[in-house]
């Protein structure tokens, strides 16, 4: 069935009107926006210019049928930064004029992504927005592939969990032998295995020592204030991220807010809003005080918050996405106030017997699905909801 058919046959009449071929179009990038963790206010890329020019060799090689890269890491590491570089470039703008991005996660929806594919490349109205409401998921699928088959495209698949989030999607991107390709990350090895036969896969690699400076120099906020001492201070913890960027990110942010030596040294507390996908493992002990605030996390916090041998005070608010925690024998040894607030998903608290000693106060609001509160905790004094302020 070719695409003037199908558009009879889903009543489509003004399509060609909309911004049909012009894939560049700006729903792209609000699409983009509101879909990866990618800030684009503060847009640097640092280092992996090697990598950079391989993949792009990839990309644009003189390889007709489409092909899938896989880019594979874990979370923090830079995959969402490095396929944003790659899809920005002018070489990859000028070689594919169809392009477009779309993040899946852990939740995701098949025919949501079908049909945010199809509207950043083709644009839409309201009656095909209604229409599309109206489609099948084998419907889109068979449309989305229609729309991509004569043109060359570029598609970032971003974040993508569990393989048959990838099988669904790649029903629909067609192989019109004209160099079409395909971009995935993925923090699972095996999505990558069997994504194409004829892919490329990459295994991103942890940035260099000059590249984790660099990045952080870049991220921080008052870089000329650094004083000798500090800079040796900062290189230390620089050296303890490892190289896995979003820690890096994560401390420049932090001590960016700390003027001069003597806080740096005896950071206490710590207040982190906003999304971060997983937390570093690289928290001073110094830390007494710790507040998370709609960080979204993936990752259960507790393992990591529960090593502080100092921490007396956690607050989480909106900060954890999942449906468990954690907190094992041992941890927490100093906490004293512990505040877990508007945790949506949160369905079970494990706590180790010798966890939290010394818990004194404990308040729980909004954690709607919370079934049980773990025997132990029923005894601590409740406390009042007054985490707004924080
Ligand atoms: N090469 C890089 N240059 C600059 N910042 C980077 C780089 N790689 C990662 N980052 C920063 O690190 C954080 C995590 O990167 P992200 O791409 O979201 O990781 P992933 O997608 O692998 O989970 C982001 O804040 C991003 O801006
Ligand atoms: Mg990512």
């Amino acid at each position: 069935m070719d695409i003037s058919r199908k558009r009879e046959t889903y009543g489509i009449t003004n399509i060609n009107s909309t911004n049909a071929g012009d894939g560049t179009s700006n729903q792209v990038t609000t699409l983009r926006r509101t879909t990866s963790y990618v800030d684009d206010q503060d847009y640097i890329f640092v280092g992996l210019q090697d990598v950079v020019q391989k993949l792009l060799a990839q990309l644009l090689k003189a390889e007709p049928r489409r092909s899938v890269l896989s880019i594979h890491g874990m979370g923090g590491l830079g995959k969402t930064t490095l396929a944003r570089k790659l899809y920005t470039s002018p070489d990859i703008l000028n070689s594919f004029h169809t392009r477009a991005w779309i993040c899946v996660s852990q939740e995701y929806n098949t025919m949501d992504l079908l049909r945010n594919i199809i509207k950043s490349v083709q644009g839409c109205t309201k009656e095909t927005l209604d229409l599309f409401e109206r489609m099948t998921e084998g419907d889109l699928e068979i449309y989305l592939r229609d729309l991509l088959k004569e043109r060359k495209y570029l598609m970032v698949v971003d974040d993508v969990w569990q393989r048959e989030a990838w099988e669904s999607l790649k029903r629909a991107f067609p192989d019109g032998k004209n160099g079409s390709r395909v971009i995935i990350t993925t923090r699972k090895e095996d999505v990558t295995e069997r994504a194409d036969d004829i892919g490329f896969v990459h295994k991103l690699r942890f940035l260099s020592q000059e590249e984790s400076w660099d990045l952080f120099c870049r991220k921080l906020l008052n870089v000329r204030s650094m004083v000798p001492e500090m800079e040796s201070l900062a290189k230390d913890m620089v050296e303890k991220c490892r190289g896995l960027p979003l820690a890096i990110v994560v401390l420049s942010r932090l001590l960016s807010h700390k003027k001069g030596l003597n806080e740096w040294q005896k950071l206490q507390k710590l207040m982190l809003g906003g999304k971060i996908e997983k937390l570093p493992d690289l928290f001073p002990n110094s830390i007494t005080m710790m507040v998370l605030r709609e960080s979204v996390l993936k990752e259960d916090p507790m393992p990591i918050l529960g090593m502080l041998p100092n921490l007396r005070n956690l607050y989480l608010v909106a900060a954890y996405g999942g449906e468990e925690i954690m907190c094992s024998d041992n941890n927490f040894s100093q906490l004293e106030f512990l505040i877990l607030g508007d945790l949506e998903k949160l369905e079970t608290w494990h706590l180790g017997t010798s966890a939290m000693p010394l818990i004194k106060g404990l308040g729980i609001y909004d954690c709607p699905n919370l079934k049980e509160i773990p025997e132990r905790m029923k005894d601590v004094e409740l406390l009042k909801r007054n985490y707004n302020k924080w």
